[in-house]
């Protein structure tokens, strides 16, 4: 069934929500700031339905590339301490998501997702449905996941897609910490040149750098992650979420901020 709802999902990224560089580090200020900008948008626009998705940063992505530099593998003790250092800082977004009014609901992604022998990730799709349809938030995160034989990192990017694709939303917006899509990663190199509209088939030719704190494959990966699942016909944004004002503006669709990538 399509859902003829107005359904944005937000992905907060961790590495705009946490200092990624250091362990289970928020960065209160920018949370407080992202969460009014959601707060106010939601006031303000009645008819929009969020689903809120949020990156391991300095939580997640640390604990597994310590394990993995230990053990090479999440191994079940690796596995524990990941989901509950997402749990840590999943609570610790919720609470200030509460504290400015909005119906959210944690729905931690390795109690409803799984993957599969085929490698497709399956979950129940009808609870989250539901929620919605009840006036709640979801909130999820990128997780571990139990996998066929091993234990898995299911990134929040993958949850947006899926869900973006399966809940018929309108967009996603994806929040971090540089001013959109650029031609070449900025943090490495002072003349890359920020593309403003960019069509999905074009990614290819956009150089990517890996980030060594990203055991999920940083932008490249969140992109390209679109045309892998297939989806079609939405608009993508990429906005940095350290600039004031830019997630309640790139909510209400103004295309100024960030780039637009068109899938
Ligand atoms: N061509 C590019 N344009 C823009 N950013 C790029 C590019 N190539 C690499 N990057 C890097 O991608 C990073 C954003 O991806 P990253 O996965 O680190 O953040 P995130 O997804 O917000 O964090 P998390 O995975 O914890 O949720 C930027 O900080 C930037 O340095
Ligand atoms: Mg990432």
């Amino acid at each position: 069934m399509r859902y003829n709802w107005y359904l944005k999902v937000v992905k907060l990224g961790g590495s705009v929500i946490t200092l990624k560089d250091m362990p289970m580090t928020i960065r209160y200020d920018v949370v407080k700031q992202l969460v009014s900008e959601l707060a106010d948008a939601v006031k303000g626009l009645p008819d929009l339905k969020l689903v809120i998705i949020h990156g391991g940063g300095g939580f997640g992505h640390y604990v597994v590339r310590k394990c993995l530099s230990s053990s090479g593998r999440i191994d079940s003790m690796c596995f524990s301490e990941t989901s509950y250092a997402m749990t840590l800082l999943n609570t610790s977004l919720l609470k200030e998501l509460l504290g400015v009014g909005l119906p959210v609901v944690s729905i931690p992604p390795h109690t409803v997702f799984k993957a599969e022998v085929d490698g497709r990730v399956s979950y129940d799709k009808n609870l989250i449905i539901e929620y919605l349809v009840r006036g709640l938030i979801p909130v999820l995160y990128g997780d571990v996941v139990l996998g066929v034989d091993s234990f898995l990192v299911l990134s929040g990017d993958t949850i947006a897609w899926l869900l973006a694709k399966d809940l018929n939303a309108h967009e996603i917006i994806f929040v971090t910490d540089v001013d959109g899509l650029f031609d070449k990663d900025p943090k490495k190199y002072s003349d890359a040149r920020l593309l403003k509209y960019v069509r999905a088939d074009e990614l290819v030719n956009l150089e990517f750098s890996q980030s060594e704190y990203d055991v999920t494959g940083s932008m490249m990966f969140k992109l390209m992650e679109g045309l892998k699942h297939g989806v079609k016909g939405i608009n993508v944004r990429v906005v940095n979420g350290l600039v004031k004002g830019n997630l309640y503006k790139s909510l209400h669709g103004n295309s100024s901020i960030g780039t637009v990538i068109k899938y």
